[in-house]
Formats: structure tokens, sequence, C-alpha cells
């Protein structure tokens, strides 16, 4: 027997790093669209998101915020999970990667992989990037990372490695044979000349730090957080449980029929994870689709880029339909898309507001007006301009399907629009409301006609627009006297449904229009979330130290920074903003170790625990202190300053102390009260 059709979805799952942004909204928002359109043409669709809570990155965020690894993610995943329901998200589950049901699948899956010969132990030696949690070929202690430009730490330990290399072929072969395995096809080439350039085996283990899973039997060793992430796809729907009813889910549900991800990883998607399913002999996902990013003048939006605008700012003010279909209809699927605020604003009032809104309360009132809200009989005679709407309406069903399926969801969106505008037009053409005030049967008839052709159009454009703005649309739906849109099937839309004499429900608008006050109060909010300490990284560590020159820039052009630019006249002083005062880093470090340094009468070389690692320092302040008397004493550290060298010796980052008289006398700046090694200082 065949099995039932089944659709699986998934969205990366968020570090709990950074609280969500409209970047995370918006790969979630697709699935969300891709998964409820599912729904309706009869798929048993599930829909997976989740967080991803392990990692280096992950325990520093939490020692620098001052509490436990557990609390950090407890607090960011709750904001994920608050954020994704207000804006109307259907997920079936969301899974996290500390809870035991990914523990124990994860570790299953480890197993697996030992078992079958993929895993070994050896030794790494090379450089890591603990933003990206990626091992990286750079050159040195402090090389930049050549993904995103941070420096790099050095890391030597004894690992357990993941044949990567012998996976080589097998890969390459998989991507002949399943052109659709990675798409857009721009990126699959990518991956393809990333794997023929030659694949090394993987580092999968851990010992410097402990907020990971355990390795099975050695829980010395914590797994790779991108192993760890990966294996979600497989966990959340039942992957190395042994009770039946989930055995059953994973074996209904997998393989995973699109694996939906931004571009920056795509290398874990398409190369790591077959690579390690492969070796545990497990199915592979039908697809690997790769989305652009959100841009905010011109760069990627991002935390530690200081220019992210959040969701729940627009949902504030707009609601959740309004930036969906903003989100859909505005970036086309692949590449990389503007958001303003103006724009958004725009795309609402003219599409929602002015089209689809419009369409709905005119065609609406009048039936309720002219046919005492009863859906009316059209006459068996039709115009040319009555059967040129229904034509239209057909093929616009037909498009828009294959756009969807294509992902070109700003395209089918035009198509359903096109709908809307020679809907709105053919009623200003026919002019129902002359009608209406003609006597006779033929005018009645006529009338009757414009206004079932309205309404049936605004009915089909309702059902499309379904997936991308379900609450709106399910309004219009019950206006229309309909019940239930999400039940509605999709597969069997076509002109002539509305069934005649249909009451409808109470009319009312549903996209009131927005004006430039939506707008000024929106960029005043932001502009307030980013100068309080809500936004910023309280919670936040920069792990890669000082930022490069160019996202200094395109921090300075942030969110906050146009905002003010437009209602603030610019201020000709050396006062700096919030946003650069929390540029720098300052955290409390104690002093493990310090000594003079040979031929320098100023210079003291001090080791520095700065709770996340131990940092050596060179300051002058030899004259000062005695070295023996600061072993112990706590200390605040500019903790991201660029590395320097001083008589050969590397300083990674400054002592802060005031400096008096005209010599410049150092103090050191302390505390009165105790405070932990790692606080942040802000
Ligand atoms: N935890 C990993 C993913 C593990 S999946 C097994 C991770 N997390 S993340 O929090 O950094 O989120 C990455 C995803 O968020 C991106 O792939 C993308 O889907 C989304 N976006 C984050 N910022 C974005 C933009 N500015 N624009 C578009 N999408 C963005 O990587």
């Amino acid at each position: 027997m065949d099995k039932p059709a089944k659709f699986y979805i998934t969205t990366p799952i968020y570090y709990v790093n950074a609280r969500p942004h409209i970047g995370h909204t918006y790969t979630t928002v697709v699935c969300d669209a891709i998964a409820r359109r599912q729904r309706m043409m009869g798929m048993d669709t599930f829909f997976l998101t989740g967080t991803d809570e392990h990692g280096q990155k992950i325990e520093r965020s939490a020692t620098a915020a001052g509490c436990s690894p557990q609390e950090f993610a407890d607090r960011i995943s709750a904001e994920f999970r608050q954020l994704w329901d207000r804006m109307n998200l259907s997920y079936d589950d969301f899974i996290r990667t500390t809870e035991p049901r990914h523990i124990r699948g994860m570790q299953a899956l480890f197993t697996r992989l030992q078992e079958r010969g993929y895993i070994y132990k050896g030794s790494y030696s090379g450089q890591y990037c603990v933003f990206d949690e990626l091992y990286v070929d750079a050159a040195g202690p402090g090389a930049p990372c050549p993904e995103c430009g941070r420096p790099t730490e050095t890391v030597q330990e004894e690992n357990y490695f993941f044949k990567l290399s012998a996976m080589e072929e097998r890969l390459l072969k998989l991507y002949a044979e399943q052109p659709d395995f990675i798409r857009p096809e721009a990126r699959r080439n990518e991956v393809v000349a990333f794997v023929r350039s030659g694949l090394r085996d993987l580092s999968v283990s851990r010992t410097t730090f402990k907020w990971g899973i355990p390795v099975p039997g050695d829980p010395k060793h914590v797994i790779y957080v991108w192993l760890d992430a990966l294996a979600n796809y497989i966990t959340a729907i039942g992957f190395g449980s042994d009770n039946p009813a989930d055995k059953k889910k994973f074996e209904h549900y997998w393989p995973a029929d699109v694996h939906m991800v931004g571009k920056e990883i795509v290398r874990f998607h398409c190369v790591y994870w077959p690579a390690f399913l492969m070796a545990a002999e497990l199915p592979l996902p039908k697809a690997i689709v790769a989305h652009g990013w959100l841009l905010f003048e011109e760069s990627k939006m991002s935390k530690s880029r200081g220019n992210i605008v959040r969701s729940e700012t627009i949902l504030d003010n707009l609601g959740a339909d309004p930036l969906r279909y903003f989100l859909l209809r505005e970036i086309v699927f692949g590449s990389d898309g503007s958001f303003s605020f103006d724009a958004l604003v725009e795309r609402f009032n003219a599409d929602l507001a002015n089209g689809l809104g419009n369409l709905s309360s005119r065609t609406l009132s009048m039936i309720s007006r002219y046919f005492e809200g009863e859906i009316p009989y059209p006459s068996q005679e039709r115009s040319a301009d009555d059967e040129a709407i229904a034509a239209l309406a057909g093929k616009t069903i037909s498009d828009f399907h294959a756009q969807f399926e294509q992902f070109q969801f700003s395209r089918a969106l035009e198509t359903a629009w096109g709908l809307v505008s020679a809907v709105n037009k053919y009623i200003v053409e026919n002019e129902p409301w002359a009608l209406a005030e003609q006597p006779g049967q033929d005018a009645r008839a006529r009338l009757a006609t414009v206004l079932y052709t309205a309404a049936e159009a605004l009915r089909i454009v309702t059902a499309l627009a379904y997936p991308v703005i379900p609450e709106s649309t399910a309004r219009i739906w019950r206006q229309l006297g309909l019940s239930d849109i999400e039940k509605f099937d999709l597969r069997q839309l076509s002109w002539g449904q509305l069934q005649l004499g249909t009451k409808i429900g109470k009319v009312e608008p549903v996209f009131p229009r927005a004006d430039k006050s939506t707008i000024e109060r929106m960029q005043q909010m932001e502009q307030e979330r980013s100068s309080s300490t809500e936004s910023k990284p309280a919670t936040d560590v920069s792990v890669g130290g000082a930022q490069t020159g160019q996202s200094a820039r395109q921090a300075a052009t942030g969110p906050a920074a146009s905002a003010s630019a437009e209602t603030k006249p610019a201020v000709a002083d050396s006062r700096i903003t919030i946003d650069d005062f929390l540029k720098v880093e300052l955290r409390v470090g104690e002093v493990k170790v310090a000594e003079k340094v040979k031929g320098a009468d100023k210079l003291l070389r001090m080791e520095v625990d700065i709770g996340t690692e131990v940092r050596q320092i060179v300051a002058g302040i030899a004259k000062a202190y005695e070295p023996e008397k600061l072993v112990g004493r706590k200390v605040v550290i500019v903790a991201n300053l660029q590395p320097r060298k001083l008589r050969g010796l590397e300083s990674q980052g400054m002592i802060v102390a005031a400096s008096l008289g005209d010599d410049g006398t150092p103090v050191l700046a302390g505390f009165l009260e105790d405070v932990p090694v790692g606080a942040k200082l802000k």
C-alpha cells in the first residue's frame, strides 16, 4: 500500500545567543507559507522549527550575562517561540537541542556513526571561529576567519574525527544525480566546487569547554555543535527513541522534503549533513533550499553589525500579515533583499489596503446594500469583461501554483494581485453603483453579474493568499459567508464555486491604511529599542574581538543612526551614541600571573582570566604596581581590542586605569563589591 502523501519542512534551528530579528522571521515565514499551502493541498504536513542551544558561543554569552547556559538558553528560546506565535506561524513542533529527546537521539546517531567505522580519535591543531562554530583553514593564532573576518582561536586538542574525506565521491555523485538536491543552482555550483577542491576529515568533538552533548562513553568530549544541531531534523521526529510511536513517526516523515536555510549555512547542510546521513545509512533529505539575506541599508541584518529590525515593532503597529506579505512579496526568493519601514508601509498601502482590502470592502458592502447580504445570481448573459475576468482567474490559479512550487513567492503574489487589480478596474469600469440606480430587470441582472464576478474573483485570490496572510484572508473568507479557510481544498479551486444565495458575514475593513505617522512611530520604537539595553548585548558577547572597519562603518549607518538623522539635526561635537559605547566590550578579569618585562621598566606582562579564556595583556603600569601584589586582583579589561605587540609580546586587550598627573600615573579601575570574573560592564 502507498504511504500517505507527506511533506516535511524545516527551518534552521536558531542560535540562542541573540534575540530573534526579522532576518530569522523571514526564513520561518517562508516555511510557514509553504507548510500552510501544502496542508491546503491535502498533504500530511510536518513543519519543524526550534533553537540551537549548545556550543562555545552560547556558553560565553551566558557567562557574560552572568547566568548558566541553560537559563540563558531557556530565556532566548522562549522569546523565539513567543515571537513565532505572534507571527502566526503554524509549526508542528519546536525542538530545543537541550531537550532529552534530542540528546538521546544525537547520542544514538554518534554511536551509529562509530559502529559503522566513520569516527576515529585523532588530534586537532588549528584555527577555530567561535562565531561561526567552524574549523577554518587560517594561518596562525588570531588569523581572521575566512567566512566572517573575526579573529580565530587556536585549538589544540584530542578529538573525535568524522571521515568526511571518504565521502567526496559519493557527495559529487549525489549532486550530479539529483540536480534539485541544492537550490537555487548558483548555490549548487558553489557546493560542487567546494567538494571538488577536496574534503578533509572533520573534528566532531571538543574537550576545552563543557556546554554540549557528551560523546557516548567518553564524556570528557562534547559533540561538535554543528553535528549536534543538524541532528535536530531527525531527533525531533523520533530518531533514537525506543518508543514504537516515535519510530513510526520517523519512518513516516523522514526524509525531509525541504530543509530551508539562509545562504551562509549551505555548506553545513549540503556537505556535512548528507555525509553524516550517508555514513549512518539513513535516507537523505530531498532538497536543501537556500534563500538570500535580508539587508538593512545595504548590509546583512545581524546583531553583530547592530543593524537589526525587530519583528515586534512591526507587529505592534501593523500586525503579522503585513510583515508576512512584505517578506514574501518584496524579496525575490534566493536573492538578497532590502528592508525599510518606508517600503513596508508603501507595500502595505498599495497591495493590501488599496488592493485586496478595497476589493473586499467595496464588493461585500455593495452585496450587502443591493442584495441584502446574499451572493447574487449572475445572469446567463456574459459580457466580454466578465469572460475576461473568469479566464484571468483560471490562469491566475495555475500560474500561482506553478510559481509557488518553484519558490517564486514574489512572482506568485504578483500574479494573484494581477487579478486583484483587474477586478478593481472591472468594478470601476462597470460602475455597479450606477447600475443600482437604473430601473429595470436588465440593469438589476447586470448588477448581479458584476458583483458575482467580483466576489468570485475575491474568493479565489483570498484562497490563494491564505498561506501568506492567514489571518486577514480568514476574515475575508468569513465575510464572504464561507467557513474555515484552512480546511478548504486548494486543489479544487476553480471559477464558479461561490454558492449563489450564500449569506455573507458582517462587512468590516481588513486593512486600515497606514500613514507617515506609522513609519515614524516604528522608526522611533526601533531607535528606542536599540539604544535601550533591551536589544543590546547584555546577553551577548562579541566572541570575535574587534570589528572590521567595514562592519563598524555599517553599524554606524544602522537603523538607529538613520532614524536619528531624520528626526534630529546633526550635533557637531565629540559625543558618541550609546551604540558606539556598547561596541567597547568591557569585562571583569582576574590577574593570574604578573611579571616585569625584561628591558622595559614601565611594562608588566600579565595573564588575566576573563571568564571564557585567559588573555596575555601587556600594560604600562610597572612603575605604579608591584607584580606580586596584582595577582588575584580583579581588574577591568577592554576585551575586544585588536591585539598589538609591545616589546615583541602580544597584548590581547587593555587594562583600564585612571591616568593621574602630568606623568600619567596609572590607577587601576576596580570594584567595591565582589564581582564575578567575566561579568560585562555597560
Ligand atoms: N544555529 C545555526 C543553524 C543550525 S541548523 C541545523 C544558525 N543559526 S542562526 O541563528 O545564525 O540562524 C541562521 C538562519 O537565520 C539563517 O540561515 C537564516 O535562515 C536566518 N537569518 C539570520 N539573519 C538573516 C538575515 N539577515 N536575512 C535572512 N535570513 C537571516 O546558523
